[in-house]
């Protein structure tokens, strides 16, 4: 690979959308959408309620497919990738719901460790990082308890 090659590629956007448009039956919800995010780089989508934000997160995710219009992240065109494509690409990248999506059957443990179990992390080393990120955000006393459990006085 040249160095030109090498460079350019560090240049990059990591999200790239470029006329984008969705809709449901209702009508479209988005029209022409184009922006580009570049890596370590922070976009904030303000908007009314309804007008899309949600819709616009979920395609670069690859959740929702739009109706027109090419979203490319971290160099795949997410917009025509097949589902079994999408799910490798969905595990190189994150993304915190508006609502708490978690699983309301498993406490706070498992629910933190659900994609390692998926990955047949071995037992010790889901318990120490389960514990670590807990920790991290302040919330290693909830690791027994359901995600509906009060938190202590609430
Ligand atoms: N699966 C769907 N079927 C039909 N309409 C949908 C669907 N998903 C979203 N919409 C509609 O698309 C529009 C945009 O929704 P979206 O959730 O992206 O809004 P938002 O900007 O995130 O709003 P909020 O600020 O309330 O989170 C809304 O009118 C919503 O009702
Ligand atoms: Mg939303």
């Amino acid at each position: 690979m040249s160095a030109l090659t090498k460079e350019m590629l560090a240049f990059e956007p990591a999200i790239t959308f470029e006329d984008v448009s969705v809709g449901f039956d209702d009508g479209q919800v988005l029209r022409g959408v184009t922006f580009q995010v570049q890596e370590r780089g922070t976009l904030i989508l303000l908007g009314e309620t309804g007008t899309g934000k949600t819709l616009t997160l979920k395609m670069a995710a690859g959740l929702l497919t739009p109706n027109s219009g090419s979203v490319i992240v971290l160099g795949n065109e997410v917009s025509e990738m097949k589902e079994r494509e999408l799910l490798a690409f969905r595990r190189k990248i994150g993304f915190v719901f508006q609502e708490g999506a978690l699983f309301d059957s498993m406490p706070v443990a498992e629910n933190v460790a659900y994609r390692l179990r998926e990955d047949g992390v071995a037992d010790e080393e889901i318990e120490s990082r389960v514990r670590e990120v807990l920790q991290f955000v302040e919330l290693e006393h909830t690791l027994e308890q359901l995600p509906s459990d009060r938190l202590p006085g609430r």
